[in-house]
């Protein structure tokens, strides 16, 4: 018995239309046996929906995956296949599978109670690291998931500035909420004119009437985001946005976007909220902020900041923050802030922030080198290749525009060319992400590197 995955848009996993379970495609067979992952997925959809309790997990071939253990940059699947992996459980595992230092700070807390709806030392702790290492953060609150802590900074945004709407862009992905998941991949008829799109649903049972508080506008175009200030004049509480656009093709800001917002936001008394969920602690330790020289008001972490735990942040000035403190704008969560998460999150920075954050230098040395090997071998191989982003977050593509600086930039790709590309590394040991996102992470090393570019470059003979 297959899942029935038609009702999953596949759109834009760049997955070719293989039949879960299926063949390859016609008159090809799979090289590496699924046999376990199959009947593990047959029997996990007779009582989860789809098999699967995250629907972007949907996206895969020849049928979403079950595995069985991962260890540094390696995983393996309920086979016994062994992949090194890019995936990193989409971003949280920057410091690789199960961080030693970080299951000796867990495992230390365990004995010790797991929370206690009350406080404890290591909030504190966590939290000093943490503002120790963030510019924008003079304060912060944990939380447990991405989605939660964006959800948590637009409230903030609303309820300081007395306004209703956020301005964000088209292509971002901001978390599954239903006042988050507008205009993150639209089609165009239903996304309307570049220059002011309609916000988009990405989901059944997403209310019309959010969209009304939302302002969409394309990514890396200031004068259009003036413009909307101008026309919202007084209505806009936040700008929130990725400060590159990881979800969506790697796209770096152009040279000045991010100061202009900045700026727009500090003459209009908006706050400047960076989603820095994948971008916390992996462009640079004090995240995307750092890296550009561009500090907001109010920021959300949560992938790469607890070593694979389940933990969030808003940060922020503590003008903003504090109204948290005073009760006056609620935040709360059972599990915010529990103590095994908070060991984690205490062990996992300062991990990172050891000797000037070489661990992290590591993980960026190898994604160097692999952004360029890549490159160069798919060149080699006549392809159009695009490689962009963040050594620690890049995407590849095949597309032959030149420029790719929005979402609707982006959508030229060749998605059956990198479905064909990502089976072929898949095949070969390389666990990546169908869409073209590649995590790298401080376990990577010289010899995954190695290993892998001799992958691409067979992969690329087959895109
Ligand atoms: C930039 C960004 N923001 C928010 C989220 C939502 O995070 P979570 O899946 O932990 O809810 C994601 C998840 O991919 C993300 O990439």
């Amino acid at each position: 018995m297959a899942c029935d995955l038609g009702r999953f848009d596949r759109r834009d996993a760049g997955v070719p239309a293989v039949v879960p379970g299926g063949p390859l495609a016609p008159g090809l067979e799979w090289g590496m046996r699924f046999d376990h992952s199959r009947a593990l997925y047959e029997r996990a959809c007779r009582t989860c929906p789809g098999g699967i309790h995250s629907n972007v997990r949907a996206h895969w071939a020849p049928q979403p995956m079950y595995y069985d253990h991962g260890r540094g940059a390696h995983v393996w699947d309920a086979d016994g296949n062994e992949f090194i992996d890019y995936v990193l459980a989409r971003g949280p595992l920057l410091l690789g599978h199960s961080p030693a230092g970080v299951l000796e700070a867990v495992r230390k807390q365990l004995d010790r109670g797991l929370m206690y709806a009350g406080q404890h030392v290591l909030e504190i702790e966590a939290a000093e690291k943490f503002c120790s290492m963030v510019p924008c953060a003079e304060m912060v609150r944990f939380s447990n998931s991405g989605s939660e802590a964006v959800q948590g900074a637009m409230r903030l945004a609303r309820g300081v500035t007395g306004r209703r709407k956020v301005l964000r862009f088209e292509g971002h992905y901001h978390g599954w909420f239903d006042n988050e998941m507008w205009s993150t991949a639209p089609a165009l008829d239903a996304a309307g004119p570049r220059e002011s799109p309609r916000a988009t649903p990405a989901s059944k049972g997403q209310v019309a009437s959010d969209a009304e508080n939302l302002v969409v506008r394309p990514w890396n175009d200031l004068r259009l985001v003036e413009a909307a200030f101008d026309r919202h004049r007084g209505e806009i509480a936040a700008i929130l946005t990725e400060p590159i656009m990881c979800n969506c093709g790697g796209i770096m800001p152009e040279p000045g976007f991010l100061e202009g917002l900045r700026e727009l936001c500090t003459r209009d008394g908006a706050l400047l909220i960076f989603d820095e969920v994948i971008t916390g602690f992996r462009v640079s330790l004090g995240g995307a902020q750092q890296h550009f020289g561009v500090i907001p008001d109010v920021a959300t972490f949560a992938k790469g900041m607890a070593g694979g735990f389940p933990v969030s942040a808003v940060a922020g000035k503590r003008e903003y923050l504090g109204a948290f403190g005073d009760l006056s704008i609620s935040h709360a969560g059972t599990y915010n802030g529990n103590a095994p998460c908070m060991a984690a999150t205490l062990a996992a920075l300062t991990m990172l922030g050891a000797d000037k954050g070489a661990l992290l230098q590591h993980a960026h040395d190898m994604g160097h080198e692999l952004m360029r090997g890549i490159e160069q071998l798919a060149r080699k191989a006549g392809k159009d290749v695009h490689v962009r982003g963040v050594p620690t977050a890049f995407f590849v593509s095949f597309n032959d525009r030149e420029r790719i600086i929005d979402y609707r930039t982006s959508l030229g790709r060749d998605r059956e060319a990198y479905a064909r590309f990502w089976l072929a590394l898949q095949e070969r040991g390389v666990r990546t992400l169908p869409e073209g996102l590649w995590f790298v992470s401080t376990a990577h090393t010289q010899e995954d590197v190695d290993r892998t570019l001799r992958a691409v470059a067979e992969a690329v003979e087959e895109a």
